[in-house]
């Protein structure tokens, strides 16, 4: 599986959307990570599906669309409308997740769980056949710059023994504080995709920091 890194364009300036989303394009990622959080179910408040929709007008990449909200099951269909190509929900919020799942996927998107810190992998596993990723939160969610907590490495390869154990093709998508220094051991652990805020807009020049990153994380294993 090659790996796919998707720049968080929480970390943009949103007044240039469409040129900070140029320059990611320029350096080559493979899908941009769109971080949607609702005040509630984390203590922040970003974008809602006008600016997903805004976003389609302007890039070809496939839209990783991660709900940070405390009720997805209302909103599934108004993102999937605006252009999301992948949504992902948290297990946290979410008693039905199965449903859920096989909604997501009837709406023609590719369904994900997320899965904050403090949430065991175990959580997933009876859904493994519903899902096509698993985001596993290598921070807590709700704001950009953080810190990357080191467990999440061991999550990551804990996920992979299942989903092979399981024989699910899900892949596995790490986000947080993800930059050129822990880049290879995520994904000698599993993970293929790879999304990155402060590192690639965080930085005087967004493409050759995604360059950079994808040079850091090598092949995918
Ligand atoms: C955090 C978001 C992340 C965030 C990552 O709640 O889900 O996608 O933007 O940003 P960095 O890479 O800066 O930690
Ligand atoms: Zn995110």
């Amino acid at each position: 599986m090659k790996v796919r890194i998707a720049p968080s364009i929480l970390s943009a300036d949103f007044a240039r959307l469409a040129d900070e989303i140029a320059r990611v394009e320029e350096g080559g990622v493979d899908q941009l990570h769109v971080d949607v959080m609702d005040g509630h179910f984390v203590p922040n408040i970003t974008i809602g599906p006008l600016v997903v929709r805004a976003i389609r007008r302007v890039t070809a990449l496939p839209l990783d669309v991660h709900l940070m909200i405390s009720d997805p099951d209302r909103y599934l269909e108004a993102f999937v409308d605006a252009g999301a190509s992948m949504l992902t929900v948290h297990a946290e919020v979410l008693p039905h997740l199965h449903r859920t799942l096989t909604r997501i996927r009837e709406l023609g998107a590719r369904a994900g769980v997320a899965i904050n810190p403090s949430t065991p992998v175990a959580q997933v596993r009876e859904v493994t056949r519903e899902m096509d990723h698993l985001l596993v939160m290598s921070v807590n969610p709700g704001f950009g710059g953080q810190s990357f907590i080191p467990r999440s490495i061991e999550k990551i390869a804990e996920a992979q023994v299942l989903f092979a154990r399981e024989h699910t093709p899900v892949a596995i998508e790490v986000d947080g504080g993800i930059d050129e220094a822990n880049a290879a051991a995520v994904v000698a652990a599993g993970a293929s995709i790879l999304v990155a805020g402060a590192a690639i807009f965080g930085t005087p020049d967004p493409a050759a920091a995604a360059r950079a990153l994808r040079l850091a994380a090598g092949p995918a294993a």
